[in-house]
């Protein structure tokens, strides 16, 4: 058994429970990669004809060794980078198409609104308030007018704790606040898939646990979230699967109970292992 003792608390939703253990359901058709490929370059292969399934209930956690393309997955999925090959499907819709191998992109733009997506670094615009980098957005591409942006954005502050930080700068909050203000200003655009890179790495301890906290609250509503995290057991606690991902392909993935007690495959022990010790 790799992993068998909590530290943070697990989504405190009764239904929590069910959910996990009816993982062993049919893949589902939210979100499909199909032999997605990408590299950068001629010799960086990132995507290696990967393919995946994602329900809409589904909350997959993606874990891998450093430099094994999980960023890449995500940058892949919000419509930041291209792909040279492959499909992937969103909603059951065609959503991304492999291109040239320029990589150049053939995306959906309409569906590529319906995702949202929060950094490790904090990407906020230093020199707009918090309701202002909250209305950007909205505003500009949904055509929300002024008022109605603003009164989403009061919604989505005083959900996660925030209301306070309105009219606040960027420079004003500490890292936990700014990172929640992301998932705010992410929010906004209602997105059906929020996507989370590492976004508690650079954060101190009590400020990693608010923002675990308001991704947890985000599950018990049951957002559809692709995570990657170096977390484990946050990992554990968030996921209704893990995926582990090396060389641009998926290795194993499975339900947390399973991947972190017994892992099947021998590069997803030693990986485990390791991280675990560190941890
Ligand atoms: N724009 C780019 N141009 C060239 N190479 C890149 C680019 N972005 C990423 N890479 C390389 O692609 C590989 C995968 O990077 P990626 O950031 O996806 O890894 P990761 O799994 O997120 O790693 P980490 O856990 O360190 O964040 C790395 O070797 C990285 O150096
Ligand atoms: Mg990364």
């Amino acid at each position: 058994m790799l992993l068998s003792q909590t530290q943070a608390q697990p989504v405190s939703n009764p239904t929590y429970g069910a959910k996990v253990s009816s993982l062993s359901a049919a893949a589902g058709d939210f979100v499909q990669l199909r032999n997605v490929y990408k590299s950068y370059g001629e010799n960086l292969v990132v995507m290696d004809r990967m393919s995946l399934d994602m329900r809409a209930d589904d909350r997959l956690v993606v874990i891998g060794p450093s430099g094994s393309g999980k960023s890449s997955l995500l940058r892949v999925l919000m419509g930041l980078e291209g792909v040279q090959g492959g499909e992937i499907m969103f909603q059951g819709k065609p959503y991304i198409r492999g291109a040239d191998q320029s990589g150049s992109k053939r995306i959906d733009a309409k569906l590529q609104k319906q995702i949202g997506m929060v950094f490790q670094h904090y990407t906020l615009f230093p020199h707009l308030s918090v309701l202002g980098n909250l209305i950007l957005a909205p505003v500009k591409v949904l055509g929300l007018n002024k008022a109605d942006a603003t009164e989403r954005a009061r919604k989505y502050l005083a959900r996660l704790g925030l209301e306070s930080k309105l009219n606040a700068y960027p420079s004003q909050l500490s890292g936990g606040q700014k990172q929640r203000v992301a998932i705010a200003r992410a929010l906004m655009l209602e997105p059906k898939l929020m996507l989370f890179d590492e976004v508690t790495s650079a954060l101190d301890p009590e400020m990693v646990i608010e923002v675990q906290n308001v991704m947890l609250q985000l599950a018990e509503q049951k957002m559809a979230m692709i995570i990657v995290t170096h977390d484990m057991h946050f990992a554990r606690d968030i996921a209704t699967r893990v995926v582990f991902c090396a060389s641009g392909k998926v290795v194993e993935e499975g339900a947390p109970a399973d991947m972190f007690k017994c892992p099947k495959e021998t590069r997803t022990r030693e990986f485990l292992e390791k991280v675990l010790y560190l941890d």
